[in-house]
């Protein structure tokens, strides 16, 4: 018989990528610990529907920003998922508050209480963020996991989100080698794929505008696109394979505005679609996610994404125009068009 498989935690339980986790989690045998700031919020019902979750699933009220409340949810588990990050849709008027803290004293408070609680493994969720935005990078080089943002140059262009993305997943590594706790971190790019939740998070509210259309003029620039499914792959191969260590890319696909459109229009004709493309430089540095392909992991084709994605949006009714309330892009996503 095999041998149970030992108990985790995965904080921001309720988010787009966690709930996807923790259903990988469920079905393999695992017993999972989800913090969530409010487990009685209707917007995390879906969880106790997964599979497995009535036995294994164990929901713990927490806040990244206050430990008393964070230990228990870290107590008695063996590895720590950390996804929690407020992902913003609009325009971050008090950095501090709104992305900085949650995202770095959040990331070493997790941090802290797993030294203390003798984790043996914690996977950070980091974002391409914290990779790409780098202008002094060779632009004829993939961006591998040694490429950073450039702190300085995100500040400039008061991009607070890849600042805490950055910030958070350098300090992680800093406080991993320092205090001899075992951290590896992941660098999704834009993560689709259907939703598990009710509420829409940020990146799908992306290809939903795609798809929609509205007032917001997009550029042909290049998208980076990784599949939900894939990033919760990837978060458990780290956590599994003991040879994992430091950072990781999974960047699969790479495509521009136009592409996706023109592949999304031969998939699903019926849509509006952005109307007007406007001329942008091509010219960034492709990625490169080999040290993960070497881990065995294996994404999915773009088109399966796209495809499972519109089907998940029209279940929900996301895709039918609402008279008066045109589809906007996110702000975070028009300061990188
Ligand atoms: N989606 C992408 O394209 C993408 C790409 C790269 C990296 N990421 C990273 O992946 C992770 C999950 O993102 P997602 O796309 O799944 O977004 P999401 O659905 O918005 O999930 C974010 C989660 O973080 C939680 N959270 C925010 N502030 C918190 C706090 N102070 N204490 C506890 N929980 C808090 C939120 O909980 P509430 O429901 O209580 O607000 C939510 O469950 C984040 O770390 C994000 O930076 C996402």
């Amino acid at each position: 018989m095999a041998l149970p498989q030992p108990r985790v935690c995965v904080t921001g339980g309720g988010g787009f990528i966690a709930s996807w986790l923790i259903k990988l989690l469920l079905s393999r045998g695992y017993t999972v610990h989800a913090s969530l700031r409010d487990p009685c919020d209707p917007k995390n019902a879906h969880l106790m529907q997964l599979d497995k979750a009535r036995e294994n699933l164990h929901l713990f009220k927490a806040d990244v920003l206050d430990c008393e409340t964070l230990t228990p949810a870290i107590e008695g588990c063996r590895g720590i998922f950390h996804l929690a990050t407020p992902v913003p849709e609009h325009k971050i008027v008090d950095p501090e508050r709104e992305v900085l803290d949650p995202a770095v004293k959040g990331t070493l408070n997790v941090l802290k209480i797993c030294s203390t609680l003798k984790v043996h493994k914690v996977v950070v969720m980091s974002s391409n963020a914290a990779v790409t935005s780098n202008p002094n990078w060779p632009q004829d080089r993939p961006k591998d996991e040694s490429c950073w943002s450039d702190k300085e140059f995100c500040e400039e262009k008061e991009d607070w989100y890849s600042v805490a993305k950055l910030v958070a997943e350098q300090e992680a590594l800093e406080y991993a080698e320092e205090n001899g706790l075992n951290v590896v971190t992941l660098c999704p790019p834009y993560v689709f794929g259907p939703l598990l939740q009710s509420t829409v998070n940020t990146s799908s509210k992306l290809l939903i505008y795609i798809i929609k259309g509205g007032p917001d003029v997009m550029t042909n620039r290049l998208w980076d696109i990784v599949d939900v499914r894939d990033v919760a792959d990837a978060l458990l191969i780290l956590y599994e394979k003991s040879e994992s260590s430091g950072r990781y890319i999974c960047s699969p696909n790479l495509i521009c505005t136009r592409d996706l459109v023109d592949l999304l229009k031969k998939m699903f004709p019926k849509y509006h679609y952005i109307d007007e493309i406007v001329d942008a430089d091509h010219g960034a540095a492709p990625l490169s996610c080999q040290k993960l392909r070497d881990l065995d992991w294996e994404p999915r084709k773009l088109e399966e994404t796209l495809t499972d994605s519109v089907e998940s949006y029209e279940k929900a009714g996301l895709l039918q125009d609402v008279a008066g309330d045109p589809c906007r892009l996110p702000s975070l996503i028009r300061m990188w068009l």
